[in-house]
């Protein structure tokens, strides 16, 4: 919950819902796929689905309650939700396996990036309110480099992150516009050390569609608490990505499939918080 004045305002699903979907909307997405390639990926499409419904004996009533299920996905605005919760990690594997790369993994943007977050120093804090300051301090530091170990300065590392009660700035009400928004630049060094506050895990949104959906399994809603980032620097490779955090919660069984080895991070508790190291590889671009 969160407080708008003396008010307390309950995001929703259909709200937040629909401002991810207004968000994507805004930019307008085209694909050169050829008419060959899109016959056989639908040849194929059409196949799938037809073995799942030979092979599990659909109902009537199953294919009437998929089409109403699906028209209220669309009503909240859940599509960027369901669709990068249960099928964005199949296409990220695929588009990093199709490269040689061997820098940092990607994961996952979700539903919740903004471009242009406000630029912040190599060594800053995240912008943030009075209740986020209360909470357990996470200091996150590290050096970006390409694959021979150099340095990249003025790299520029997006940080976007939920807060305490598991909302994001700009898609839930009554939370400054860039909160736990900010695209910090590195130093000559490529180095970065930034002040924010430890996440913790959340559920998604699911009050709406994908939550009956999640419930129609018996499945559960939680993601482990985690960073999202999104780290460029010219003539490199962009990479999206999130971290997540030793022995947390949901790590082992994230909702979106997200998680790697190799994205989780070990804190270390100090006196002033939680300190947090990862170097961030770039591959060149290609
Ligand atoms: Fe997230």
């Amino acid at each position: 919950m969160t407080s708008v004045e003396n008010q307390t305002v309950d995001p929703t699903a259909h709200d937040s819902g629909n401002k991810a979907t207004e968000k994507f909307k805004a930019n307008r997405v085209s694909s050169d796929t050829s008419k060959e390639r899109a016959n056989a990926i639908y040849t194929d499409l059409l196949a799938a689905i037809a073995e799942v419904a030979h092979k599990h004996e659909i109902t009537y009533e199953e294919y009437a309650v998929l089409k109403q299920w699906m028209i209220d996905v669309g009503e909240y605005g859940e599509w960027p939700l369901w669709l990068d919760v249960f099928v964005e990690h199949e296409i990220e594997e695929i588009n990093y396996n199709r490269h040689d790369y061997t820098g940092t993994k990607g994961s996952i943007e979700g539903p919740y990036y903004v471009e242009n977050s406000p630029k912040l120093p190599w060594d800053g804090e995240m912008p943030m309110r009075d209740k986020d300051k209360a909470c357990t301090p996470l200091i996150f530091e590290g050096q970006v480099t390409d694959l021979d170990g150099n340095g990249l300065g003025g790299a520029e590392i997006e940080l976007w992150h939920a807060d305490e009660d598991g909302f994001y700035s700009q898609f839930a009400p009554g939370i400054p516009e860039w909160n736990l928004r900010g695209t910090i630049v590195t130093d000559e060094e490529g180095r970065y050390k930034i002040k924010t506050l430890q996440p913790a895990p959340y559920q998604i949104p699911h009050d709406g569609p994908t939550g009956w959906f999640i419930e129609s399994y018996g499945g559960h809603p939680w993601r482990p608490a985690h960073l999202h980032l999104r780290v460029s620097h010219p003539g490199y490779r962009t990479i999206t990505t999130q971290l997540y955090f030793e022995g947390g919660d949901y790590v082992e069984n994230d909702v979106a499939t997200a998680v790697k080895p190799e994205l989780v991070l070990h804190p270390e508790a100090t006196g002033d918080g939680n300190h947090v190291h990862y170097p961030f590889v770039l591959d060149k671009e290609n």
